[in-house]
């Protein structure tokens, strides 16, 4: 089955999930087969539990699915966050992004107390780069920041694109550059200085960030944080 890694991986996920805790809901493919999960499991023990949304696709299909999705700033904390990547390393860390929900997700992340990825084999690198790096920037003097992309850092940038050719915006209606970093040795350095860079809104280096690794393929992974 195509999809049997991101599916147990899911599965696997459930077991963190108690009653009244408040979930962080991840976005992309691997993140609503586990909101779908979550959201029978909740009416089948009847629990009560509160959850946050990543990004406007994942508030919708958790409300439809019957979740209980609040805002961010009406709770306190966030007890776990269960989300996907596009990839990550032996480290933990990863990049996101690949759906452009990665500004909300980061956001989210930051305000749990664990963060759980659920991911098939083939997210899996030695080191981080055969993903294009995401980085969300602001509509406005987008064009500069491409050029200090491509010509300060050597990046080989590209605006992405909806099928149409039309820039595509994300949930708070910025653009992403996406970027090539698999010659770039400092990711923590790079990172830095992205997120200085006026402009940047965002970018989807999540390092330092996932706890527990969830690889869905069997035998299915659970990896933890060093
Ligand atoms: C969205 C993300 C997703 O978590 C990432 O793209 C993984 O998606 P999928 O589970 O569909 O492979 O970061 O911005």
């Amino acid at each position: 089955m195509e999809d049997f890694g991101k599916v147990a991986a899911a599965t696997a996920a459930l077991r963190y999930v108690s009653n009244n805790m408040v979930i962080g809901l991840g976005s992309g493919s691997t993140a609503n087969i586990f909101i779908e999960k979550l959201a029978n499991r909740v009416k089948s023990e009847k629990m009560k539990i509160r959850c946050v949304a990543t990004s406007i696709s994942s508030k919708e299909l958790g409300t439809k699915y019957g979740l209980n999705v609040v805002e961010l700033d009406s709770v306190d904390t966030i007890d776990i966050t269960i989300d996907g990547a596009d990839e990550v390393d032996d480290d933990l860390n990863g990049i996101k992004g690949g759906g452009a929900a990665l500004f909300y997700e980061k956001i989210v992340a930051k305000a749990s107390d664990k963060n759980i990825w659920i991911v098939d084999s083939s997210k899996q690198s030695a080191k981080l780069g055969s993903f294009k790096l995401p980085i969300e920037v602001l509509p406005i003097g987008s064009a500069h920041v491409y050029r200090y992309l491509d010509t300060e850092l050597g990046l080989h940038p590209t605006y992405r694109k909806n099928k149409d050719e039309s820039l595509l915006t994300t949930d708070s209606n910025n653009f992403i550059i996406d970027v090539d970093i698999s010659n770039v040795s400092d990711l923590y350095d790079l990172s830095n200085k992205l997120i200085k860079h006026v402009g940047i809104v965002e970018h989807g280096l999540f390092l330092d960030i996932c706890d527990t690794l969830i690889v869905g393929d069997a035998p299915i992974q659970i990896k933890h944080r060093k």
